[in-house]
């Protein structure tokens, strides 16, 4: 072990996020055993962004949260939203947005990758053709306040709304896609642009990239417009490796590249500051699924792997392969009755769960 103590606030949240997260606490607990990993997990958080607060309490957070939760390494976050009771965008804004502006989680990175045991949506792919990140900017570009209305009700009526593209904002983004891209066996980094649509903006962010690439002769660097992009994410998703996007490309293709790959239920995400003067957060793609919330069946894999996700963010590395290993045993070889409804099989969360918990610790 490194000697340091990794400290996690758990905020499990709404719906099935209470019932995915203690599966993924029992992977973390095994593989930290079994690693030696100094992990604290403190699950004091129980009804931080729950909309039983907001409806008791008027806020989905306490007033403190930032100073509270700025004390932690890392947030293992579940989900939050329940519409019924809580507009969604009261939730949301309320919680999760926060934690991203205010952590300055400029990084959302996610994986596609097809697992055994998961019926692809794309015809003939098998284990091993998919098997790329998406890493997306998180605070600027297109998604900025900057803008405005005018002349409203009236036939001269315009709105206005500026993309922010900082040399700051877009090079942290591609230095971490370039590390990242190091990293891998095949060491290849996919640039989304759209240079010849938007003449000012995309031009800039094709700029940056060929500077920072300079920084890494060992990376191959190739760029699509992001039209093109979409289609061959569909078509041949074994191009690529890492890919890196700005805000809205990265929106688009990070939710186009694990749909490519199967279930919702099992795709996790990184919201990363990875300087870490702040906390990082890792959680399930998923939402709080009302539909099955209370059922016990939920599938516990993207908070599996979303806290796998968070050993390797930490540098555990051995710790996180064994987990992904666990993973993809489970869904090979668990059967119809470990595997939950939405993969077809007539297990439970806690069972699949406990499954994969049980081969972190064996395998
Ligand atoms: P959702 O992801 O909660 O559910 C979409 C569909 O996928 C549902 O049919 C659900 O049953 C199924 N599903 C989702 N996760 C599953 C799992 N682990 N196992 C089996 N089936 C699963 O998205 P939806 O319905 O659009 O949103 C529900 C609530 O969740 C809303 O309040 C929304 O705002 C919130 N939400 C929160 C997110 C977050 O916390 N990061 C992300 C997406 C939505
Ligand atoms: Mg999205």
């Amino acid at each position: 072990t490194s000697g340091k103590t990794l400290r996690v606030a758990v905020i499990p949240g709404d719906g099935i996020g209470q019932e995915v997260m203690p599966e993924g606490i029992a992977c973390l607990k095994a593989a930290a055993k079994r690693y030696d990993i100094d992990i604290q997990l403190d699950e004091k958080f129980q009804d931080w962004a729950t909309c039983d607060r907001y409806v008791k309490e008027g806020s989905m957070l306490p007033e403190n949260w930032k100073e509270t939760l700025q004390q932690y390494d890392s947030i293992y976050f579940g989900a939050v939203g329940d519409p019924a009771r809580v507009p969604d965008h009261i939730s949301l804004w309320g919680s999760l947005i926060q934690f991203r502006r205010e952590f300055d989680q400029y990084i959302s990175l996610r994986p596609c990758r097809l697992m055994p045991g998961i019926k692809c949506p794309l015809a003939d792919k098998k284990v091993g053709d998919i098997d790329f990140w998406v890493v997306r900017e998180n605070t600027e570009g297109e998604y900025s306040s900057i803008g405005g209305k005018m002349f409203p009700g009236t036939d001269r009526e315009f709105v206005v709304q500026d993309t922010i593209m900082t040399r700051h904002g877009v090079d942290r983004v591609l230095k971490y896609a370039f590390d990242l891209a190091q990293k891998r066996p095949r060491k290849k980094l996919t640039s989304a642009t759209k240079s010849n649509g938007i003449s000012i903006s995309m031009p800039y962010w094709d700029e940056r990239v060929k500077e920072m690439h300079q920084q890494y002769p060992d990376v191959e660097v190739d760029k699509y417009h992001i039209d093109i992009l979409t289609a061959f994410f569909v078509l041949r998703p074994e191009a690529f490796d890492v890919v890196v996007g700005s805000n809205l490309f990265g929106d688009i293709l990070s939710d186009l590249g694990p749909a490519c790959t199967g279930s919702i239920g099992v795709a996790p995400s990184g919201n990363i500051n990875p300087e870490g003067r702040f906390p990082s957060l890792f959680e399930p793609v998923h939402g709080s699924a009302p539909d099955i919330a209370g059922k016990g069946i939920a599938n516990p894999i993207g908070a599996i792997w979303a806290g796998q996700m968070m050993l390797m963010h930490y540098g555990y590395k051995e710790a996180a392969d064994k987990m992904m290993e666990a993973i993809e045993v489970a869904l090979e070889k668990g059967g119809p009755n470990v595997i939950t409804p939405d993969l077809g099989g007539k297990g439970d969360c806690a069972g699949l769960g406990g499954h994969i918990a049980k081969l972190i610790e064996t395998l």
